[in-house]
């Protein structure tokens, strides 16, 4: 694969960044279909922004308080994408839920990773929400961002046990690992377009030992 083949990729980040930097680690090999071009965040200090600069990835702020409104934010990181010539986009612990804007601009091509299995237990205090239900699997979802609040056409899972003296973190850590590997697993079939989706359902053409579902059983 030459570099101008390779699927241009944005990511928006919050916080820390781990599900970026599996991507980073991933797409490392310039065989990879998809180049990380552009890391954009909503907060000064998202550490995210951190891990781009370390892997000489551009990084952008757009800050709400700088926009009038939400579209007028939401465009700003539009501008910002498109002018990275960004293809798809990852949204890896971003804490906002994707505009009209933005869905209009790469339409059925941003990303989302949330740590429950969605449908179940969606938006904030994700794990808090797991443990309080008392539930004994939660996990990970990638899906395809769509204007509601983690309720997109969903691509891939992944399942760990919740174990009866979890406490929140516990039980993040044991999701964030998973999550570092069906992201990234995600993100090669979106570049090697091989994700699709119609009529609000996503359709992966798997190869031979591939999953969509994968479960935590090590973790
Ligand atoms: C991850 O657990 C991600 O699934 C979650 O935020 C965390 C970000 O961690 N995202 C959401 O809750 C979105 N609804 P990271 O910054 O270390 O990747």
């Amino acid at each position: 694969m030459t570099p101008t083949d390779r699927v241009r990729v944005g990511v928006l980040a919050s916080g820390g960044g781990t599900n970026l930097q599996a991507l980073i680690d991933a797409t490392a090999d310039p065989s990879h279909p998809a180049e990380l071009v552009v890391v954009g965040a909503d907060r000064h200090k998202a550490h995210a922004l951190q891990r781009a600069r370390d892997a000489s990835i551009g990084t952008f702020v757009v800050l709400k308080r700088d926009h009038p409104d939400r579209a007028s934010f939401d465009r700003a990181i539009v501008e910002q994408l498109q002018a990275h010539g960004v293809q798809w986009v990852c949204c890896a612990g971003f804490m906002k839920v994707a505009g009209p804007p933005l869905l209009e601009a790469f339409p059925q091509r941003i990303l989302n990773i949330h740590p429950t299995l969605l449908p179940a237990f969606p938006g904030l205090r994700p794990h808090e929400q797991v443990i309080e239900a008392g539930v004994r699997v939660s996990g990970c979802t990638v899906h395809i961002c769509d204007e509601g609040t983690d309720t997109g056409p969903i691509v891939a899972q992944a399942v760990v046990p919740v174990l009866p003296d979890d406490d929140v973190q516990q039980l993040q850590a044991r999701v964030l690992r998973m999550e570092h590997r069906l992201y990234p697993m995600v993100l090669r079939w979106a570049a090697e377009g091989r994700l699709q989706v119609r009529d609000r359902t996503a359709t992966v053409h798997l190869r031979n030992g591939e999953s969509t579902t994968l479960f935590g059983t090590d973790v």
